[in-house]
């Protein structure tokens, strides 16, 4: 079965081989209404379940357009609308949804549960994000890079802020797209542990740096996102933005890195707290290319997941 799991569990080749596919993708449709058919349609026929667990604006409509456009039909379920949310195993869920569905996309708390759907599945699963990871993202978030600079590899990246689940899946991409990485954000919040030894077993250079103004010189790319994020207490909010404020992302902290330095978030964002508005609405932001991204990087891991 192929799963689309994580981005470090996946073959380089791979990842690189969808990156490709969702640019000719994109290519492809210039012009094209946003709700006309790609010509080859290649999930005609097709039945994916798009399950939620938590909030998504992007998530959500990107994939239902993706699969829309290649020809398929999707089901959007809230967890909590489903037997999932009430007692039934996440096992049985998985076996019920294959008698139905061809692909199965899951947006979920624990790790683990995306880990259970997977295991008893007999369709493929595509991790819409997890408390830990969000690959889909990331995936976009490459595409957009070269799309705007050309090869990723070999360049610097800066994540500010929290360490979370982007962040991880930065790490695992800087791993096997060959980009070095450096957090910037207080002790408390760095990244896994174990996904900065993931990204440093494949030879690129991951630097933790407490003082934002020198972890971004020479960034060709600075990263952030929410200072508090789904999986998150509501309770740890004021705590975080105090421990946070130094690591906003601004024009004083853009103008020390490269001059050419792009600007991602993964959106939604809280403007002004980790980023300011200035800095998203400015010469270097590529966030809603970044959005757009989603949907193109989507359909090409959906063709890979049902070989078509
Ligand atoms: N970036 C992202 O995953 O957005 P949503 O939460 O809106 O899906
Ligand atoms: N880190 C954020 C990302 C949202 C797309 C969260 O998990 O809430």
């Amino acid at each position: 079965m192929t799963h689309f799991l994580d981005i470090h569990t996946t073959d380089p080749a791979e990842l690189r081989a969808m990156i490709d596919s969702a640019r000719a993708m994109k290519n492809a449709r210039q012009g094209r209404p946003k709700g006309a058919p790609d010509d080859d349609k290649p999930l005609d026929g097709c039945m994916v379940a798009l399950i939620f667990e938590k909030p998504s604006t992007r998530t959500r409509v990107s994939f239902d357009v993706g699969v829309r456009q290649m020809g398929g039909q999707t089901m959007v379920l809230s967890g909590s609308d489903m037997q999932l949310g009430h007692g039934e195993t996440i096992a049985d869920t998985a076996r019920v949804l294959s008698r139905y569905v061809d692909l199965i996309m899951i947006r979920t708390f624990e790790e683990e549960t995306l880990l259970e759907m997977a295991e008893y599945a007999s369709v493929p699963v595509i991790n819409g994000l997890t408390n830990r990871t969000h690959p889909c993202q990331i995936m976009a978030d490459i595409m957009t890079y070269e799309e705007h600079r050309g090869p990723i590899a070999g360049r610097k990246v800066v994540w500010s802020g929290d360490g979370n689940n982007v962040c991880a899946s930065f790490l695992h991409a800087a791993g096997q797209f060959g980009f070095d990485l450096t957090f910037t954000g207080p002790q408390t919040l760095d990244p896994e542990r174990e996904w900065i030894e993931f990204a440093r077993s494949k030879g690129v250079n991951v630097a933790i740096e407490r003082d934002p103004a020198k972890a971004v010189e020479g960034a060709d790319l600075i990263v952030t996102d929410t200072w508090v994020s789904m999986h998150d207490p509501e309770s740890a909010k004021e705590r975080r933005h105090n421990q946070l404020r130094a690591y906003q992302v601004n024009e004083a902290l853009m103008a020390k890195a490269k001059p050419d330095c792009l600007f991602m978030h993964c959106l939604p964002a809280h403007r002004n707290d980790e980023a300011t508005s200035a800095v998203m609405d400015g010469p270097h932001s590529v966030i809603f290319d970044e959005a757009e991204n989603r949907l193109h990087a989507q359909k090409a891991i959906m063709r890979w997941a049902l070989g078509k």
